[in-house]
């Protein structure tokens, strides 16, 4: 006799399952997340197969390295390690509206042009609008310069999986979004966490089998999260944010996992009229529009994966109206970081801010974790106290300890280099342990103030 199929109520973010609803979520603390899903009754136990052994291999035995297909956008290819991997899943997430279906066509159509079979799926957008979208992009130039990219409009898994399966020519497979996606055996709405498990999972199992590239694009909501199941970074390869500030013109693409590369590494962006603009060159576009003298401002060099970016950081301080406690305003940046700078600031060089409001912002809406950035930020506090500017070509680097010594960071060299690139002059950087590193050599044009404690930095 079938089953009947069960109704249970599914944390929207944890996937934990509960028979009767409730207003929070027990597992991950939400309210408000649990929906009413049907769940499939199990399948009936079948005996279990006879056991093979494993065939086991050492580990010094040859190795090919994966195979890579080149997006076209060198950018993209930087943050997936060198290109999509045959076989291989890829999560893009960002928030809506972020630029996630143009980047994805502007990748598809680089790949066209190369020749590589590519089929993008869309369940948000009709055939025409996306169309009109690659128009106005500029994408489509030459005349049958597109010919191996198929389009289609849907939301049906089942459709896609039989075109896939029939057609067996496409290299890389683009879902847009796999919040749309419908499978009609799953009794739940689309964007559901049934759903876009199930849809997911069908959708790898044939990436795998066929040997394509897939790239599921997803929804991020308001908390950060990728809408839907959080198992879905744990189901695929790579998951990539596209983020930026909605105000700026910077996206920045951040691999957050990769199975195939590293996880540091950023692809830099400028929004323009006709698309996304790789920008190469990310620490010129960050210090475009920085003005020298003015206090309050430094410039830290830091490190986006293998790769030096100069930054602004900007300070402004205002007296603290009324009784409460000053206020401490951070974009950007990590706000008990500053906390941190504060007190050692006051503690241990005498510099008191305690009556201030601060406000701290990192500019081109860059996001910054490194505690690199403590010596670039408490010399913009000490140019906003004293009311002096620091030299507008020097910048900074270096992590500060608690009794406010400067400690070494990592990639000495390679800030340096960016430095100098850059016409800077001079490098304010924690002093020379020799048990930790060797002594940096400074390249031509760049002389390094070397920094023991912070009081030497505000003296
Ligand atoms: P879209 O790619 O649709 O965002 P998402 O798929 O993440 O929801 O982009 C949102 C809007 O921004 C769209 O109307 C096109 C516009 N846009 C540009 O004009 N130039 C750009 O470089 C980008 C990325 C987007
Ligand atoms: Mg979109």
């Amino acid at each position: 006799m079938a089953k009947k199929p069960v109704t249970r109520f599914i944390c929207q973010n944890c996937h934990a399952t509960y028979s009767k609803w409730q207003g929070k979520c027990e597992s991950c603390g939400e309210w408000n997340t649990l929906e009413e899903e049907k769940i499939e009754a199990s399948p009936r136990r079948t005996a279990p197969t006879k056991a093979n052994g494993l065939t086991t291999v050492r580990l010094d035995g040859k190795t090919t390295p994966p195979e890579r297909i080149n997006s076209g956008i060198s950018e993209f290819n930087r943050v997936l390690g060198g290109g999509f991997v045959p076989g291989s899943v890829v999560l893009v997430g960002g928030d809506p509206g972020i630029g996630k279906s143009t980047l994805m066509l502007q990748a598809t159509c680089a790949l066209a042009k190369s020749q590589h079979e590519v089929l993008y799926v869309s369940g948000e957008e009709a055939i025409d609008q996306i169309r009109l979208r690659a128009q106005r992009l500029g994408l489509d130039t030459k005349p049958n310069e597109l010919n191996t990219l198929d389009l289609a409009a849907s939301i049906n898994v089942a459709d896609i999986a039989a075109t896939l399966e029939e057609k067996r020519i496409h290299k890389v497979v683009v879902i847009d979004s796999i919040q749309t996606m419908w499978l009609e055996n799953i009794e739940s709405a689309p964007g559901s966490v049934s759903q876009v498990r199930a849809c997911a999972f069908e959708l790898i199992r044939l990436a795998k089998t066929l040997g394509f590239s897939l790239v599921l694009i997803g929804h991020v909501t308001k908390e950060g999260a990728l809408a839907g199941p959080r198992v879905l970074e744990h189901m695929v390869d790579a998951v990539l944010y596209f983020e930026g500030d909605r105000g700026h013109q910077f996206r920045i693409l951040r691999a957050a996992k990769n199975r195939f590369g590293a996880t540091d590494e950023i692809g830099v962006f400028a929004m323009t009229d006709s698309g996304l603009k790789e920008v190469l060159n990310p620490s010129a576009l960050f210090l475009a529009e920085r003005r020298g003298n003015i206090a309050g401002s430094a410039v830290f060099a830091g490190l986006e994966g293998t790769r030096p970016v100069l930054m602004e950081i900007q300070v402004l301080l205002s007296t603290k109206a009324g009784d409460g406690a000053a206020r401490r305003s951070v974009i950007g940046w990590d706000n008990a970081r500053l906390s941190m700078i504060l007190a050692v600031l006051e503690s241990r060089c005498g510099v008191k801010l305690n009556n201030m409001d601060v406000y701290l912002n990192i500019t081109g809406g860059i996001k910054i974790n490194e505690p690199a950035a403590d010596l670039a930020v408490a010399a913009a506090l000490i140019s906003a106290a004293t009311g002096q500017p620091t030299a507008s070509e020097a910048a900074y680097f270096g992590e500060i300890g608690l009794s406010g010594e400067l400690r070494q960071v990592s990639q000495t060299e390679l800030r340096l280099k960016e430095m100098a690139k850059l016409g800077f002059q001079h490098a304010y950087l924690p002093r020379h342990v020799s048990a930790v590193n060797a002594r940096p050599r400074p390249p031509k044009g760049l002389s390094l103030q070397e920094i023991g404690h912070l009081s030497d930095l505000v003296a």
